[in-house]
């Protein structure tokens, strides 16, 4: 298993180019169940989530193009779906797997899921995604540990109304895509409005729904018995701009990032600015420089966008680390995603934790340390405390880096830090 080693002090400089958004390219690679003609998607990212999203989609019947002449680029087809079950080896790696049972059973009238139980961060359950579906007439079992859905014979999805108890950006993809092909209107309230939902609307519009709302608490759709391909682009990573910002930050460096979105990244920056960080929008991205010395204390509650992302809120936190007298975060999204902290403090950080909240005292200095994540963020904070650490880092179990960073090592060394990708 390979291991990260780097050396903190260096003050990052120069460019990074942002990659295509994962949360946007798996509910995009899922549209393609929703039709027999081609779909052609761009600015894929090569990540460990995207391997599995196609590994899943081929085990359905989807045949799957990747051009070694065109990086990022996807050709997708699924002439006819030949198998109509997720097994649990593929979903138990990722979450997201789940996204494939509301196309599934919208086009085949039935699908077999395995559910995909806890994760490090969480319990986080699909009851929202089943109930919906229920409501849409389809017939959801839970045995030995799948779902198994069905659509009475020779019926359709049917389009219906309804209002998600609370704020889903995966229970709000699955219906969007199932209700794409549903017979009727379906009208779903207090859905997400991450931008991954309307990057994930857009696509469904081009290949004939009719969707309006996205990007609003309440989405319209009206299904159609059939659609077509299309070809559309996956929007960039606004996590990995997030992140690559904060490194900028923590480093008291200067980044440019290239192709990142100003507008999607709005609490985000707002909260770097506030800690002192000069940033400036131009037409190729973002530049983002740290304050020099230690930030300004900020505190941070995480929530649905427009929020500030949960998704950031480790590498946030790492970077609270050095505040100059202290911050309090707090985790509204999920009620066990604080696993980062006693590697940070193993780090030299002072952060105490109640509850959904964590105190971070600031630190005039974070030493190197082995250290060891069990998700995709809190490895991330981990890089970006050991930059800003004096002395070595080491992280293991950087698969979960691996499923969510495109060329994570090579984008920072590029830009002065000293770190290095060693197989052990
Ligand atoms: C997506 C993102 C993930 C991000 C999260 C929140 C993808 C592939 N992943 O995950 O990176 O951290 O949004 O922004 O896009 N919940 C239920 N029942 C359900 C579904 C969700 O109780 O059926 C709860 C969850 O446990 C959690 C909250 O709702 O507490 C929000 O989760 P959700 O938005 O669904 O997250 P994901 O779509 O899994």
């Amino acid at each position: 298993m390979d291991k990260i080693i780097l050396t903190g002090g260096s003050k990052l400089s120069g460019k990074i180019d942002i990659s295509g958004a994962k949360n946007a390219a798996l509910p995009l690679m899922a549209t393609t169940l929703l039709t027999n003609e081609e779909m052609l998607l761009e600015n894929i990212p090569r990540l460990g989530d995207v391997g599995s999203m196609r590994e899943l989609l081929e085990g359905v019947g989807v045949e799957i193009e990747d051009p070694k002449e065109s990086p990022g680029r996807l050709r997708l087809k699924c002439e006819k779906i030949t198998n109509t079950e997720a097994p649990y080896d593929i979903v138990r790696k990722m979450r997201a797997s789940i996204l494939v049972l509301g196309p599934l059973i919208a086009r085949s009238g039935r699908a077999r899921v395995s559910l995909p139980g806890g994760c490090a961060i969480g319990n986080r359950p699909v009851d929202l995604h089943l109930n919906a579906l229920i409501q849409m007439g389809a017939q959801i079992d839970l045995s030995r540990g799948y779902v198994e859905a069905n659509v009475e014979r020779g019926n359709r999805l049917q389009g219906s109304r309804i209002n998600f108890p609370l704020v889903s950006v995966g229970a709000t993809e699955n219906i969007m895509l199932a209700a794409s092909l549903a017979n009727g209107e379906t009208e779903l309230s207090n859905v997400a409005r991450e931008p991954e939902i309307v990057n994930l609307a857009e696509c469904l519009i081009k290949m004939g729904a009719e969707i309006e709302g996205h990007g609003t608490d309440t989405i319209r759709i009206q299904g159609k018995e059939s659609l077509s391909g299309t070809a559309h682009s996956v929007i960039a990573d606004r996590i990995e701009a997030g992140t690559f910002a904060i490194a900028a930050c923590i480093t008291e460096g200067k980044l440019e990032l290239v192709g990142a979105n100003s507008s999607d990244l709005r609490a985000v920056l707002d909260v770097l600015l506030a800690s002192g960080a000069r940033i400036e929008e131009n037409s190729s991205g973002l530049v983002v420089e740290g304050p020099g010395g230690s930030p300004g204390a900020v505190d941070i509650m995480t929530d649905p966008y427009p929020g500030f992302p949960t998704d950031l809120q480790a590498q946030m936190m790492a970077y609270m680390t050095r505040v100059d007298g202290a911050s309090m975060i707090t985790e509204t999204i999920f009620e066990n995603r604080f696993m980062h902290v006693p590697e940070l403090n193993r780090m030299g950080a002072n952060i105490n934790v109640h509850n959904s909240t964590a105190l971070i005292r600031g630190v005039k200095k974070l030493m190197g340390a082995p250290v060891m994540a069990t998700d995709l963020r809190a490895s991330v904070s981990l890089v970006l405390a050991g930059l800003a650490a004096s002395g070595e880092t080491t992280i293991n179990r950087i698969y979960h880096l691996d499923r969510g960073y495109e060329s994570l090592v090579s984008k920072l060394k590029s830009c002065g830090a000293i770190i290095d990708r060693v197989e052990t």
